[in-house]
């Protein structure tokens, strides 16, 4: 069965647009779980331009919620993941001026900070992952370093699909590191700019467990409503 991570930072960047209560974060993880959602993704943010720590802590105590908190390596925001306790969490890179997540992170340079991250969050049976480029070298590093799954970055194939472009190295890249990953024994999920159609491409991949799907979820929730967009993509992922 593979998984729907719904990822709600953008009701947040609604919300704050406003500086005001509604649309609120915490409403919609609950409503989109309920509506077939297999778990929450939020994004914290060095900059908290749109999630915020009282989100994060309300969000993680909700009962029965799985929460997937992605985070950068910043010392002061694995402390805070450390309080807020979320039940899964995803080390991405995290530029200042960028305007979502740019890349995968870079293992070769970061390998032992991200190792002594990771240590950290198993002693505390956090499942963590790592967000990487579809890179055989660094699913390799990936597994050095103990991590429990890796979440591969689709951005590069989302935007061949929708500019109509070949993307059939892109998606033969992504089929080889989830391949690699899974007779590794690490988990594979996908994420970064999906939308129906790619989403759908992906579901060839039976290594792929887990897709945390973002912009498009809630930008497409403005004409069909988040329930029946959840439901649209349990459907294509089935
Ligand atoms: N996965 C990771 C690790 C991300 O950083 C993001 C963007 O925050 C996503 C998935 C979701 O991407 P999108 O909003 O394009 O669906």
């Amino acid at each position: 069965m593979k998984r729907l991570g719904v990822n709600i930072d953008h009701v947040a960047t609604l919300r704050n647009a406003r500086g005001e209560i509604h649309p609120d974060p915490v409403y919609s993880a609950k409503f989109a779980k309920k509506s077939g959602a297999d778990s929450i993704t939020i994004h914290l943010r060095e900059d908290r331009r749109h999630i915020n720590d009282n989100d994060a802590k309300r969000i993680c105590s909700i009962k029965g919620l799985l929460v997937n908190l992605e985070i950068s390596t910043n010392s002061d925001i694995v402390k805070n993941a450390i309080k807020i306790k979320p039940n899964f969490i995803c080390i991405v890179p995290e530029k200042r001026k960028e305007i979502t997540t740019e890349g995968g992170l870079d293992l070769i340079k970061n390998k032992t900070k991200i190792k002594n991250i990771i240590k950290k969050f198993k002693k505390l049976n956090i499942r963590t992952s790592l967000f990487v480029n579809p890179s055989l070298k660094d699913i390799r590093v990936s597994k050095a370093i103990n991590a429990d799954c890796v979440e591969i970055h689709t951005g590069k194939l989302s935007s061949l699909v929708k500019k109509g472009k070949n993307f059939s190295n892109e998606l033969k890249r992504i089929k080889k590191c989830s391949f690699h990953a899974n007779d590794l024994g690490i988990e594979v999920h996908a994420g970064h700019g999906l939308d129906y159609k790619t989403t759908k491409i992906l579901t060839s991949i039976k290594e792929i467990k887990e897709f945390n799907i973002g912009h498009f979820i809630i930008g497409e929730s403005i004409f069909l409503g988040l329930k029946n967009v959840v439901k649209k993509f349990k459907t294509i992922i089935k």
